[in-house]
């Protein structure tokens, strides 16, 4: 295939992701033209050369619940077995203000596991996870490296959406995350896609910035863990999605290896 048309097909690909203004196409009345090996431009587009893997960061392994415990999660062995364990879920104060419980969807044999940060409205609404705006972008950032919505499995760190919007506090967090866990100790991915602060610093049990954390292949029990910008975040700030970019494009290379 000739360079232009591989610069060509990684434009398109990036496109997907990027939205349809943020990555101008080379303009179609003035094709690239054919120059001799010597003095042909090097191509730009990051989509073409093979991802380089970053180096390890951090590592969380929260010890496993003892399996002769009472405790009912740990007696469950399905996601539906959460979902119902999470309806009726009392164990933090936003369970007075939502309308449904989002425990998360998706099939129990995923091998990507998105996580954000709680519900909002339309979550709230609904009881499916990244249903919104914020959703809708989540698919494209998925359809980019080539994964429909329904072969991963979407969820949050927080079950229930908090009051405006804000952000979970330390106690709803702490209460939840035995859902979150357990999830992810049946479903056993291999990446983990941890979409801004909230989910990065629960996954990773550390109060770095996500900007500190992006970059590395952490570890959940084993498992890598990518960091990424929150969907939502990108819609108020698109210069990011070129960084969300990189790194689900480290994502899905950990995917296949
Ligand atoms: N934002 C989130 O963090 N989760 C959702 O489900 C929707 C928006
Ligand atoms: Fe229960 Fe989590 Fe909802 Fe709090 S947010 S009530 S812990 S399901």
């Amino acid at each position: 295939m000739s360079d232009g048309r591989a610069l060509a097909r990684a434009y398109l690909e990036q496109q997907r992701l990027l939205g349809t203004d943020a990555v101008p196409l080379p303009p179609a009345a003035a094709p690239v033209p054919v120059q001799p090996e010597s003095v042909a431009p090097e191509p730009k587009a990051p989509a073409t050369k093979p991802v380089e893997l970053p180096p390890a960061g951090l590592t969380f392994d929260p010890p496993a619940r003892d399996l002769f415990t009472a405790d009912p999660l740990q007696q469950v062995t399905t996601l539906a077995g959460v979902a119902e364990l999470v309806a009726p879920c009392t164990r933090c104060r936003l369970c007075e203000s939502r309308t449904k419980t989002v425990p998360g969807e998706g099939p129990a044999q995923a091998r990507l596991v998105c996580v954000g940060e709680g519900p909002g409205r339309t979550e709230d609404e609904t009881g499916r996870p990244f249903v919104g705006q914020a959703g809708e972008l989540l698919t494209k950032i998925l359809g980019a490296i080539g994964l429909s919505r329904d072969q991963v499995y979407i969820c949050n760190v927080v079950k229930c959406r908090p009051p405006q919007n804000r952000t979970p506090l330390y106690d709803e967090i702490a209460a939840c995350v035995p859902y979150l866990f357990r999830q992810l100790e049946l479903i056993q991915p291999r990446v983990i896609l941890a979409m801004g602060n909230t989910a990065a610093q629960t996954l990773l049990d550390t109060k770095q910035s996500l900007g500190a954390l992006r970059g590395r292949i952490h570890r959940f029990r084993g498992t890598p863990v990518i960091v990424t910008y929150h969907p939502a975040a990108l819609l108020r700030n698109p210069n990011w999605k070129k960084p969300t970019w990189d790194d689900v494009r480290i994502a899905h290379r950990l995917l296949d290896d």
